[in-house]
């Protein structure tokens, strides 16, 4: 791409104008041929989140994002395949269990994952501290995994939407990400090239999300479906709390580690409520009946457990590994006073969590009280794990306690299809 119509481009986002779906086509292609340097692209993106997008941009964008790689394309024939994403939580292990209880309860899901963004966790960072686990499969793998056992969790390749690859990678170093067209155009461009034919898409609000104020998060969720609808796929969206972590365990071995206890039957019971509603919604766009009770024995007999298995054999994952994976020595990290726990400040948990686990598999934070919950002066509110846990003595400042009560934030805010 010429180098002054990129600079006229970003001039015009700057300045609160909207580009053409033939500039968003010029300038991916632009930036995957690299006539679009880093600089161009991270200035652009920070227009973006300063003055917005339209939906037309954001479909635009997507388009151009799906068209800078191959796509998989699963026979429709016999069968409904689908997909889930997060908008991005912290503690959100909803994807580690939901595919494979999903899947063991007769959905095919083909499930393409982001990396770590911001201070949020990545399925596939978390999925790499498995002994062996293979992220990186080829599109035949991909498929030939998803036909045989149901289900497949992989990274995006060069293959597979380079260009939001690139694009995630320089948002997550240039703090770009809270922009609504981005979000969604990184995700559904995903999505639409991962093959799958339905799609739920998990919208996380509140103040650890990228969309904090409820009603945004409602225009994401819609964008979401509209710009599915518009590549011929249905999809349905739920708007779930992030004002809190979702589960316990925040890094990324530790979430893998509350995965397996959770498809054991140990899970947390906040985290459990939104994993039966998306596998659930899963399974409902997939045409199978009864998907609730479906899940829930999914969840109970231990089929969910077995197919989390099958998965990581399947991806030349160590089972055993796996089992035997454990967090280690703890830090514990207490409450400055007594009374209600009114906020967490849950970005810089998982700033922290993203730290403490960059250079330890096991390390992380465990978080032991929620919103609304009674403390005392000494009772621990968190604990630290890994070898950088000492780093981890002043978070008690994250947790908010103030003398009177106060009610928790619900966890879904909203359902749409
Ligand atoms: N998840 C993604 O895949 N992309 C975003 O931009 C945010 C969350």
């Amino acid at each position: 791409m010429d180098e002054h119509v990129m600079r006229r481009c970003i001039e015009r986002k700057r300045d609160g104008g909207e580009l053409r779906a033939q500039d968003w086509e010029a300038i991916v292609a632009g930036y995957m041929d690299r006539t679009v340097d880093d600089a161009q692209m991270a200035a652009l993106c920070m227009a973006c989140v300063l003055k917005g997008m339209s939906f037309n941009e954001a479909f635009a964008l997507t388009h151009a994002m799906v068209e800078s790689g191959v796509k998989i394309s699963f026979p429709t024939a016999d069968r409904v395949v689908v997909d889930k994403h997060s908008s991005g939580g912290v503690s959100d292990i909803v994807s580690l269990v939901a595919v494979p209880l999903a899947a063991a309860a007769g959905a095919h899901v083909a499930k393409l994952s982001g990396r770590a963004l911001g201070h949020t966790g990545g399925t596939i960072d978390k999925l790499e501290t498995i002994p062996g686990f293979n992220v990186a499969l080829s599109i035949e793998q991909f498929v030939a995994q998803v036909e045989r056992i149901r289900c497949a969790i992989a990274a995006q390749t060069e293959a597979l939407v380079p260009a939001d690859k690139r694009i995630y990678h320089l948002r997550d170093r240039t703090a770009t990400v809270p922009a609504l067209g981005l979000i969604a155009a990184s995700i559904v461009s995903k999505k639409i090239a991962s093959g799958a034919h339905g799609f739920v898409f998990d919208v996380k609000t509140g103040a650890a999300s990228f969309v904090s104020d409820p009603q945004r998060a409602h225009e994401l969720a819609t964008w979401l479906i509209e710009i599915s609808k518009r590549f011929n796929r249905r999809a349905t969206a739920i708007v779930s709390d992030m004002n809190q972590p979702l589960g316990r365990n925040i890094g990324t071995g530790i979430e893998i580690i509350e995965a397996r206890e959770f498809l054991r039957g140990e899970g947390d019971r906040r985290a459990r409520e939104l994993v039966v509603k998306v596998a659930s919604a899963l399974l409902t766009h997939a045409g199978i009946d009864d998907a609730d009770a479906r899940v829930v024995r999914a969840l109970e007999d231990g089929s969910g457990y077995l197919k989390m298995l099958e998965m990581i054999v399947a991806q030349g994952g160590d089972a055993a590994g796996f089992e035997a994976m454990h967090a280690g020595e703890e830090l514990e990290i207490v409450a400055r006073k007594s009374g209600y726990v009114h906020a967490i400040d849950v970005v810089r948990l998982g700033h922290a969590g993203r730290r403490l686990s960059a250079h330890d598999p096991t390390g992380g934070l465990r978080v032991n009280v929620r919103i609304g919950d009674g403390v005392e002066k000494g009772q621990p509110v968190l604990y630290a794990c890994g070898r950088d846990r000492a780093n981890a003595a002043d978070l008690a400042d994250a947790f908010f306690i103030e003398e009177s009560t106060v009610a928790p934030p619900p966890l879904v805010y909203e359902e749409l299809t």
